[in-house]
């Protein structure tokens, strides 16, 4: 027994002295320590000793079994400690190399300027509506009291489908849809494309309008004032001062053109204003008694403010460009600079 021992030392201290990996280690641990293991297989083997043998070889077996515990922990330990520092080697970072930068996205300046508007609105009440782009003549014109002769319903500006059918010229035929499927008292807005046969610096065959109605008893042009007030000064600045000049929409009556003082002189006068101190951003008014009328309200019970924003131009003003088309034309250089 001892001499089986004996050998079976030897043969451990060989195997741990070129032991390379903890994966090897664990397999001699297995061979030797496991249950099924040849050390525990020593000790079974203890029965078939004369019984006056039993007592020493068993301590003997013992030692042997701790003794090859604490060596297999020894060598556990050194080769753990040399994998690690292998493994810090192998995975080290050099954090002074330049890192690999990634491309970020950026909301298209229009969207931008929508989510805007929808919060400020939203945040006083008003509903968004989604209207239609392609729509009939008589929700783009008819309903909105534009006279067969007006000059708006020229195929010039308007894209027609048919005779009857047409893209959208401005997104007023939302006030009907709405007018026609809600009961008022309600306040909307409505941000959508629009198309017109329009084509320069400042002008786009597809732009964008947000149109905004409110319906209710006993409205007034200074309410659609201090409404668009209120507008200019969350849109540009709390200083920002508004005005309303008189203007024609067959829709509104009376109809305005509001202009907000100069947001990058402040009003004094400079080239964006060319000189006035003014900047002309939406058209609006008090709805007309016809188109009331002509979705079946009574405008004597009934009064609207209507009012429709450009968003390009809005866009246009506030991250200061000078030509539309830089917000279709897709070059990454421009649209990534609006986070
Ligand atoms: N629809 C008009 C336009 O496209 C703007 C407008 C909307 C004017 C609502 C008055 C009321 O220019």
């Amino acid at each position: 027994m001892k001499q089986k021992i004996q050998s079976m030392r030897e043969a451990i201290e060989a195997k741990l002295s070129s032991v390379a990996t903890t994966a090897e280690l664990r397999e001699i641990r297995s061979v030797y320590l496991s249950r099924t293991g040849e050390i525990p297989a020593l000790m079974k083997q203890l029965g078939s000793l004369p019984k006056e043998e039993r007592p020493e070889a068993g301590k003997y077996i013992n030692e042997f079994k701790n003794w090859a515990t604490e060596r297999i922990e020894e060598c556990e330990a050194t080769l753990a400690a040399k994998e690690l520092a292998e493994r810090y080697e192998r995975e080290a970072v050099d954090i002074t190399m330049p890192a690999e930068s990634r491309p970020m996205g950026a909301l298209h300046p229009v969207t931008l300027v929508r989510d805007e508007l929808v919060r400020i609105f939203s945040g006083m009440g008003f509903v968004v509506y989604d209207g239609r782009e392609i729509e009939d003549d008589y929700h783009n014109f008819t309903a909105l009291n534009q006279p067969e002769d007006h000059p708006a319903r020229d195929k010039q500006d308007t894209f027609y489908v048919t005779d009857d059918i047409l893209l959208r010229t401005h997104t007023s035929p939302g006030q009907i849809h709405m007018l026609e499927t809600t009961k008022p008292p309600f306040k909307a807005v409505m941000p959508g494309r629009v198309f017109r046969c329009d084509d320069d610096a400042t002008h786009a065959p597809m732009f964008h309008q947000l149109e905004g109605l409110v319906i209710d008893k006993g409205l007034s042009l200074c309410d659609l004032h201090g409404l668009l007030d209120t507008l200019a000064k969350a849109m540009f600045s709390s200083d920002t001062k508004t005005r309303f000049r008189p203007s024609y929409f067959p829709f509104t009556e009376p109809s305005v053109e509001v202009d907000v003082s100069c947001m990058e002189c402040g009003g004094k006068g400079c080239r964006l204003c060319k000189g006035t101190g003014w900047i002309e951003i939406l058209g609006g008014g008090v709805v007309n008694r016809r188109v009331i009328e002509n979705c079946g309200l009574d405008p004597d019970e009934w009064t609207g403010l209507a009012f429709g924003v450009g968003m390009e131009r809005i866009a246009m003003l506030k991250y200061g460009l000078n030509n539309i088309h830089l917000f279709y034309d897709g070059d990454v250089r421009i649209l990534s600079q609006f986070h």
